[in-house]
This record gives C-alpha cells, sequence and structure tokens, in this order.
C-alpha cells in the first residue's frame, strides 16, 4: 500500500540531478524507457529545484491531459523557446487566450474541410515523384529527407498561401531544421542566453529565423495588397484573415503572423518526419509494401487518389499508423506543469509539478502492442485488440490535441497512396539502419536514402 502523501519511485538525484540532466540529454529515449523499465508506470524525479513525474501508462496519461487539462499548464521553459519562433500562437498559448485562437482555427481544420486540399495535396505529390524520377529514368538512389521536407513544404505553402515560393523553399526547410536542433539544445539549459550573443549557433538561429520571417511576413503583405478580386477565398490563409470570435473580432496582425508560422513550421516537418519513417519500414518489409500496392491498385484503378478513395485505404493507413506507433513525429509531448494539484494512481500530484508524458515509450509497450518492436499494421485492423485508448497517442490527447491530425493523416495518405501506385521503395544494399535521434521532431540520425524503383505496370501520369 502507499500512503497518499508519498512520492512514487524513481531514480535517485545527487549532485542535484545533474547526472540524471546529463543521461537525458544524450539519449532521450533511452533514459526515459529506462525510468519505466526500472520504476514503474509513475517515475518522480527531482533536477535542480523541480520535481517531476513521468506517466506511462495511457490511464494515467488521460487522467492528466483529458480529465485534469485545466490543471496543467505547458511548462514556462518550453514555451519560452517555442515562442521565439511561433510567438504567442495557438501551440504555446494559454487560458482564454488560446481558447480563443482554437475556437477560431477549429473550423478550418475539421476533416470536411481539409478534404477540400486534397487535390493541391495530390498535386504537389506528384510534382515531387515526377521530379525525384523523371520520365525514362526507372530508379534512382534518393535522399529521402530532401523528398519530403519538399513535398510537404509544397504542400503547406499551397494550402496555407496558395503559393509556392520555390526560390524559398529549400532555404526555409533548412531553416526550419536550424530552429528544431536549437530548440532542443535550448530546452536543457535554464535560460535563454540572448540570441544577439555572438555564439556560430546563435548565429544559425538568426539567420533561420529571419529566413522565416521574411517568408510568412512576405507572403501575408503579398495578400494584403491583392485587389480583393484576385485574393485566393479557399486557403487557410484567406480563412484565418476571415475568422471572427463570438464578439465579431478578428486576428490582429501578429496573431495573424504567429498562427501563420505556427501552422507553417508544425504542418511540414511532423509530416515530412512521419513519411520518412514509414519510407523506410515500407522498404524494409516488402510483403507489407506488397499488399498495401495490392490495395491501391484495386481502389484506384489506375486513378489519381482524391478525398474519397483515401478513405477507403484501411491497410495503407494502418501502415502509416503502424509507422507513427514505432517513430512518433513528436516522441515526447511537450511538458506540462500542474498548476492544481489533484488525485492520479492513488497519490497527490501536488502544484507545480512537471509531468512528461513520452508517445515513444507508451506506444512500445508490449501490454498493448504484443511484439512491439515489431511493424505490424495488421494490428490497427483488428477491431477486437484491446489497445487502451490513449496506447496510440502520436497526436496528443485531450483539448490540445493536435489541431491539424485531419490534415495530416489526409496529406500522408494521399502522398503514400501516389508513391506506392507509380513506385516501389528498396533499401540499399550496406546502408546502415537510421537511428532516431530527438530534435524537436524524431530524426533519423543520418540521412536517409532509399531506391526508388518505378513500377512496369504504373499508370502514365495523367492517365485516369
Ligand atoms: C504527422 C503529422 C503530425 C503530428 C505527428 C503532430 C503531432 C502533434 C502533437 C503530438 C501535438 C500536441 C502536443 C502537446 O500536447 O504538447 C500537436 C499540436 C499541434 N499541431 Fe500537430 N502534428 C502533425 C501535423 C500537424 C499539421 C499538418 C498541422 C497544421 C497544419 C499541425 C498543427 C498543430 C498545432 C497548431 C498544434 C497546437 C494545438 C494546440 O495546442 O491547441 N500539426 N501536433
Amino acid at each position: 500500500m502507499t500512503a497518499r502523501g508519498d512520492p512514487p519511485p524513481g531514480p535517485r538525484s545527487r549532485w542535484w540531478g545533474l547526472p540524471l540532466l546529463r543521461a537525458m540529454f544524450r539519449d532521450y529515449l533511452g533514459f526515459t524507457a529506462n525510468l519505466q523499465r526500472l520504476h514503474g508506470d509513475v517515475v518522480a524525479m527531482r533536477i535542480g529545484p523541480e520535481r517531476s513525474w513521468d506517466l506511462f501508462h495511457p490511464d494515467d496519461v488521460r487522467t492528466a491531459l483529458v480529465d485534469h487539462a485545466d490543471h496543467l499548464v505547458r511548462w514556462e521553459r518550453g514555451v519560452e523557446v517555442f515562442a521565439q519562433t511561433f510567438g504567442q500562437g495557438l501551440l504555446v498559448a494559454e487560458g482564454e487566450a488560446w481558447r480563443r485562437q482554437r475556437r477560431m482555427l477549429a473550423p478550418g481544420f475539421m476533416p470536411r474541410r481539409v478534404q477540400g486540399y486534397a487535390g493541391l495535396m495530390v498535386e504537389a505529390a506528384r510534382e515531387a515523384l515526377e521530379a525525384a524520377l523523371p520520365p525514362g529514368l526507372d530508379d534512382a538512389v534518393l535522399p529521402m529527407e530532401d523528398l519530403f521536407n519538399t513535398l510537404t513544404m509544397d504542400v503547406i505553402m499551397r494550402t496555407l498561401f496558395s503559393n509556392r515560393a520555390p526560390d524559398l523553399a529549400h532555404a526555409a526547410a533548412q531553416a526550419t531544421q536550424v530552429l528544431s536542433r536549437a530548440a532542443m539544445q535550448e530546452m536543457f539549459w535554464p535560460v535563454s542566453l540572448p540570441d544577439g550573443l555572438p555564439l556560430p549557433h546563435k548565429a544559425a538561429k538568426r539567420r533561420a529565423l529571419r529566413v522565416l520571417n521574411d517568408l510568412v511576413g512576405g507572403q501575408i503583405d503579398a495578400r494584403r495588397h491583392l485587389p480583393a478580386a484576385e485574393a485566393p477565398n479557399d486557403d487557410l490563409l484567406a480563412m484565418l484573415l476571415s475568422v471572427r470570435d463570438d464578439d465579431g473580432s478578428g486576428l490582429g496582425a501578429d496573431e495573424l503572423r504567429d498562427q501563420c508560422m505556427v501552422i507553417f513550421q508544425a504542418g511540414h516537418e511532423t509530416s515530412a518526419t512521419a513519411l520518412l519513417w514509414w519510407s523506410w519500414l515500407m522498404a524494409g518489409h516488402p510483403e507489407v509494401s506488397a499488399r498495401a500496392q495490392r490495395e491501391v491498385d484495386e481502389q484506384l484503378a489506375g486513378r489519381d487518389p482524391d478525398a474519397a478513395t483515401a478513405s477507403s485505404l484501411p491497410y495503407l493507413q494502418a501502415t502509416l499508423k503502424e509507422a507513427m506507433r514505432l517513430y512518433p513525429p513528436v516522441a515526447g509531448v511537450m511538458t506540462r506543469r500542474v498548476v492544481r494539484p489533484f488525485e492520479l494512481a492513488g497519490r497527490t500530484l501536488q502544484a507545480r509539478t512537471l509531468l512528461r508524458i513520452t508517445p515513444w515509450v507508451i506506444q512500445r509497450d508490449a501490454r498493448w502492442f504484443p511484439e512491439p518492436g515489431r511493424f505490424r499494421p495488421e494490428r490497427f485492423l483488428d477491431e477486437t485488440a484491446a489497445v487502451p485508448r490513449s496506447a496510440w497517442m502520436p497526436f496528443g490527447v485531450g483539448p490540445r490535441v493536435c489541431i491539424g491530425q485531419h490534415f495530416a493523416m489526409l496529406e500522408m495518405t494521399l502522398v503514400a497512396a501516389l508513391l506506392l501506385q507509380r513506385c516501389t521503395l528498396q533499401c540499399v544494399p550496406g546502408e546502415p539502419d537510421p537511428r532516431p535521434r530527438m530534435y524537436v521532431t524524431l530524426r533519423p540520425d543520418r540521412p536517409l536514402q532509399l531506391r526508388l524503383r518505378r513500377r512496369v505496370t504504373a499508370p502514365a501520369v495523367g492517365d485516369a
């Protein structure tokens, strides 16, 4: 029996917990998985003045993120680091400011609305694949990160701004990577060093921020100067310009810039990461890939995919879900701070405690996913399988669940369907397996190269 006041078990914190912090920085995922292995489903730690709990049981995750969402805020340090890029956008806002923004943006991300972007998504995917494997070339070894970063960036540019800005796209993709890496490093510093300091990584970060600000600011300015008759009225920017809260107010200039920045950043790097791991898993599992190809061939019969056919590809969608189970793009959701105490797992969780929730560990737990290390998409087709709610949580759970989840699932399904319809993915012999490394998203530790081979039976481009 545990008394309510007893802290949960956890590692001993000598030297103010600094060795724990160092171990966490070196290998965040391995360190966190070990906490569960050694101490159980609720683990307490002390690092410096901070007490934290790690939650590994899906029921406890729900108790915290769903039932007691209003007892939590995002960890101030995480907010501070992200706000340097995103301003006060949806991702970092709290309280009434967050509720207002979420209320205003949510209709624009409902499944029905998002389906309207299917055509643009397919166009972007078709062009990216044609550039990767131009006519006359039947196979090529490709840096997959470039392929998917460029593709998902193109999708977000078209859906957000109706404009591809191809001259800026490459620099913007690189800038996003620089900012992700900088953000992860800065999370482990207790305070932000001023960005003006003449340190090499600060200069890279300043340049990256300038690239993204110019891109997003330039697109908003260009739209404001367009005559109303020429301005697109069906993209996300048009939605952001027209949304009104219950009291009739719209988004201010800074709010508009911040939301565009969040949607631009959160909306492409995550999907690119998911597709990257998916492509590697598919290349390494030819039997899974062949089954998904059969489904695509049967359902599409040579046509391009669209919003309606995307929902008739359950096996393909299961391959994407299984890839995000094994390699969740957001491997650890943003740490939360408890602002009011509540009961959790038979104990009182005190105010000021930090909560860490790590889908990477929860989604590899054999209690919910037998043979957790195996890539087995069928597990998502078996509706009798007793997976607790929230054991699969790549988009988070509770009121702060990813607002772009329908957008992302549709985009990834369309890209994956088009890719498998036209090509087969293969591993390159001799290439070492990529290992996951946590930046803000879960990236491979080395550039991933795969062979893309044109299918003999693939429909000619434009066939209907
Ligand atoms: C595979 C793709 C994606 C994954 C895995 C993903 C994952 C997540 C996760 C886990 C969260 C919650 C984080 C937390 O609770 O701390 C989140 C929030 C968010 N995501 Fe996504 N996301 C994806 C795609 C997108 C897309 C395409 C967009 C926009 C077009 C988007 C926009 C956002 C925004 C704005 C939030 C903040 C929501 C809020 O706090 O109210 N995401 N995402």
